[in-house]
């Protein structure tokens, strides 16, 4: 890491976005983000630095959590050695070159200027590359395979203009999905879906990285982080896309980094949050212990028979894993049976994690049919459940 210390608070955001919005007016100015040293020191349970949430990052980027299964190519370096990782549910992070992508709305010398972008910004524009920081990522699936082996982002809640976090050599920056590669058949040529490395003139010009589309770009080092889901689309037009991105950077670091740190992510697949489920009698949906995705956790009564009932779906029939996310910090295991649409499973040790904090994952196969399924978890014991924070079905 850079001994610069990155740390944004809320007024740093700010302050970046300040900072962003001058260099719009000094086109040419290159102005890289601020390094921001907080004066006032936020919550520290709830404020994540950009150098926390990408070693967090880093540490997640797992054999287990990979979601590819054949390599991406660098753009830069053409090496086939990109992997993509889901480090917390429904977010996933990569490491690669920058290419520069000079494209869209903005003039520029590059003779392979074009003038459109894949995405578009509010107002149906081409994408201004030297004002809207946007990264680049593969127009379909290269295998033309369901699930795709590669990293293939309509599998993944992902659309147009959706959120990154791009970190690099100490800086890190909001972005937003711009651009795609397109497909042929050629290992290595100049548009293959399987690329990851790419990003925007604005984006490279706010990490400090040369952003000429002709003679930029660096060849490792940039990690993306996107955040999946209609939630985490950026909206916005040309001139206002790159402050309204950046204002999400805080807001990304603190759900990325509480996420991650409780212990072990929902594994790949298709993640369901239990608090779309419903209790039984005593039950409550609750957000008292750190580390769970989505907006809480499952904390049915202490009772044997408690239980939840979380809805899943599955494309087509047939035997899934199905991931528990919990947590039990207790003493004792808390046993519970697990049913698929009425029908019992067998019995589900949830074995005690460290504290209530600290979220493990168990797991079952089990039949499920195509469309819509019903999994209950039923607590054995006087104990109930442990708290369930979600299920990830299987691809
Ligand atoms: C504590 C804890 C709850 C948990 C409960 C239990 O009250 O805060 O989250 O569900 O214990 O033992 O079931
Ligand atoms: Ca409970």
């Amino acid at each position: 890491m850079s001994p610069i210390r990155v740390r944004l608070t809320v007024a740093g955001a700010a302050a970046l976005a300040l900072t962003t919005t001058f260099a719009m007016t000094n086109a040419h100015a290159v102005t890289p983000p601020r390094a921001v040293t907080t004066p006032h020191a936020a919550p520290a349970d709830t404020t994540y630095t950009a150098a926390e949430v990408l070693a967090g990052v880093k540490k997640n980027s797992t054999a287990a959590n990979q979601v590819n299964t054949k390599p991406h190519i660098n753009t830069m370096t053409r090496a086939m050695n990109v992997n993509v990782y889901q480090v917390a549910s429904g977010v996933y992070a990569y490491t690669s070159s920058m290419a520069i992508d000079d494209d869209g709305s903005d003039p520029d010398p590059d003779p392979d200027h074009q003038g459109d972008t894949t995405w578009h910004d509010s107002s149906g524009k081409a994408l201004a590359a030297h004002h809207v920081p946007f990264y680049v990522l593969g127009d379909d699936c290269w295998d033309r395979k369901t699930p795709c082996p590669h990293f293939f982002y309509k599998e993944h809640g992902m659309s147009g203009r959706q959120f990154a976090l791009m970190f690099y050599k100490g800086k890190v920056i909001g972005s937003i999905f711009g651009d795609t590669q397109t497909a042929n058949n050629q290992t290595t040529s100049d548009n293959d879906s399987r690329e990851l490395g790419e990003a925007s003139v604005k984006a490279a010009q706010l990490l400090g990285i040369p952003s000429s589309g002709t003679t930029g770009g660096v060849d490792n080092g940039v990690t993306v982080v996107m955040f999946s889901g209609p939630s985490w689309v950026v909206n916005g037009t040309n001139a206002n896309l790159n402050a309204n991105a950046q204002v999400k950077v805080q807001q990304a670091l603190d759900s990325l980094g509480a996420a991650m740190a409780g212990g072990t992510p929902p594994p790949n697949g298709n993640v369901f949050e239990a608090e779309t489920g419903t209790l039984s009698a005593g039950g409550t949906f609750d957000s008292n212990h750190a580390g769970f995705t989505g907006t809480g956790f499952a904390n049915t009564a202490n009772a044997v028979g408690a239980y939840v009932d979380i809805p899943v779906t599955a494309a087509a029939a047939g035997t899934k894993t199905l991931s528990f996310r919990y947590s039990d910090g207790t003493t004792s295991a808390r046993p519970a049976t697990i049913s698929v649409n009425g029908a019992a499973q067998g019995t589900l040790n949830f074995p005690t994690t460290a504290n209530w904090d600290t979220w493990a994952n168990v797991s079952v196969a089990v039949p499920l049919k195509a469309g819509a399924n019903t999994i209950r978890v039923a607590g054995t014991t006087a104990a109930g459940d442990a708290n369930i924070d979600s299920v990830t079905v299987s691809p």
